[in-house]
């Protein structure tokens, strides 16, 4: 509501000494995607009226990566230059947050935590406090939980403060909290370094709230892994398969199947069709649709990519910000490069790498070929081992193919350069002039000839 409008604060200024990284710890990427963007994607979803996020080490980098989301307007940043603590560093954001406001705090590294968890923490109460909660099977390292005897949160106690009995609670903090804005400034002002780790601890406040006689609420997240933080490059790397199989959960409800669920891996935004089949070790980037019945093969990368329906993409192939029509079959050991087209029905073989390439209806480059700055008509045949020579070492130049050509294996097609409709070209052909539609063209150094009685060269004696 406008009377209570929502502030999210994103805690991100912390180094992640534990990475060992040049990199600011909320950048470290799940899913191709800066672990804070997952983070700001969940606040997207919630309506918050704004974001502010506490950077600090990176701080450059950090606002850099903010300022190319789509809602970089909304977010705006509070710099926290030494890292007291967290209930420092949320209360670094508080001067920019109207009293009638409700806060949510999130922590940065927090890459997996779902929308709907920040939704049903927020349909509580807003005069309580509200804190999300969860029982990870080893709660070592959390804050943990401590309730009184009628089952009230009265406060938060870090594993560093903790005693053997407190050690056993299971219940702990995730460090997302919802609170009324000018209560909680009331109680950050009053938090004190009086701990194992000389911090302002934010989870301080909880006991403030409970003396002052405002209710503790909590939700406590179904799977804990959601809410489970990445400090290191082993908790990375678990929330980044994590990641990987939501993803894949859901391409398989829209009709993918997988040879291994666990050998896949996307890295932005996959649509597919149904009855796509999807081998190993596939690597998908970027924005690719995939259409019904495509079938990819082992080790395949695609990127920023359209494959159409029925299309069979073979093992180790390279498919990059390209569109592949119907029918097509591509690989094994294929290359598309960005603006490369393939026409319904076209076949690009092993070894073939593609370049701003138009290729026509059923035309075939089938073996270790270089084509770049090309226009191929339908039917088309390439053979083996031909290159177009595009470049000419300043500036790149067109070879137009007509429909039906026939272009015999090893031959250099010199741009710019047209074959007309039908022609064929002989094999080993350098060709740097059109050639003429329904015409045998050959273009050879030299012609054939043979030497009766020639003797092979003996090595001479030192
Ligand atoms: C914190 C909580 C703990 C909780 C755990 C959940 C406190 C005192 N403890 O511990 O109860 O169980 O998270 O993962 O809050 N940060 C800053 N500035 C600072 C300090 C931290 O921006 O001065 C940021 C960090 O970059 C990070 C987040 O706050 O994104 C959490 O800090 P971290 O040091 O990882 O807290 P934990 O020890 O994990
Ligand atoms: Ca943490």
């Amino acid at each position: 509501s406008t009377s209570n409008p929502l502030h999210v604060i994103v805690l991100a200024a912390g180094k992640g000494t534990r990475m060992k990284s040049a990199l600011p710890k909320v950048l470290h990427p799940v899913a191709g995607k800066p672990m804070l963007g997952h983070v700001l994607d969940a606040a997207a979803e919630c309506d918050a009226h704004s974001v502010h996020v506490v950077v600090g080490h990176g701080a450059e980098t950090v606002r850099d990566y903010v300022a190319t989301r789509n809602d970089a307007k909304t977010c705006s940043f509070v710099s926290q230059t030494e890292q007291l603590g967290t209930a420092h560093a949320v209360n670094q954001a508080m001067p920019s947050i109207p009293d009638n406001a409700r806060v949510l705090v999130l922590y940065g590294d927090v890459p997996l935590l779902p929308a709907n968890l920040l939704k049903q923490l927020l349909a509580l109460p807003s005069a309580h406090l509200n804190l999300l909660s969860a029982k990870p099977l080893n709660p070592f390292g959390y804050g943990r939980l401590v309730r009184n005897s009628s089952d009230r949160v009265v406060a938060i106690v870090e594993e560093k403060e903790a005693d053997e009995q407190t050690k056993k609670i299971t219940e702990v903090n995730t460090g997302v909290m919802a609170a009324n804005a000018q209560q909680l400034k009331q109680w950050l002002s009053a938090v004190k370094p009086n701990n194992a780790k000389g911090e302002y601890y934010l989870t301080d406040i909880i006991a403030m709230a409970a003396a002052d006689g405002v209710t503790v609420d909590t939700v406590c997240a179904a799977d804990a892994e959601d809410t489970e933080g990445a400090n290191n490059r082993e908790q990375l790397a678990q929330a980044e398969r994590r990641m990987q199989l939501r993803q894949v959960k859901q391409l398989m409800e829209q009709g993918a199947a997988f040879a291994d669920p666990t050998r896949f891996d996307l890295r932005g935004t996959l649509t597919v069709g149904e009855d796509v089949f999807i081998d190993v070790g596939v690597i998908v980037e970027g924005d690719v649709t995939i259409g019904n019945g495509v079938h990819i093969g082992p080790y395949c990368v695609i990127r920023h990519s359209q494959i159409a329906d029925h299309t069979v993409i073979e093992s180790h192939s390279v498919i990059d910000n390209a569109i592949v029509g119907v029918n097509c079959h591509v690989g094994p050991f294929a290359r598309l490069r960005p603006e490369t087209e393939l026409a319904e029905g076209a076949k690009v073989g092993n070894f073939v790498e593609t370049k701003k390439t138009k290729v026509g209806k059923g035309s075939k480059i089938n073996h270790l070929s270089y084509v770049g700055d090309a226009e191929l008509g339908e039917n088309v045949n390439v053979g083996a081992g031909t290159i177009t020579c595009n470049y000419d070492g300043a500036n790149k130049h067109k070879t137009i193919i007509e429909d039906g050509a026939f272009i015999g294996s090893d031959t250099a097609l010199v741009a710019p350069v047209r074959i007309g409709k039908n022609a064929t070209i002989g094999a080993g052909s350098v060709i740097s002039r059109d050639a003429p539609a329904d015409a045998l063209t050959v273009a050879r150094a030299r012609e054939q000839k043979s030497i009766a009685g020639w003797k092979r060269p003996v090595k001479k004696k030192a």
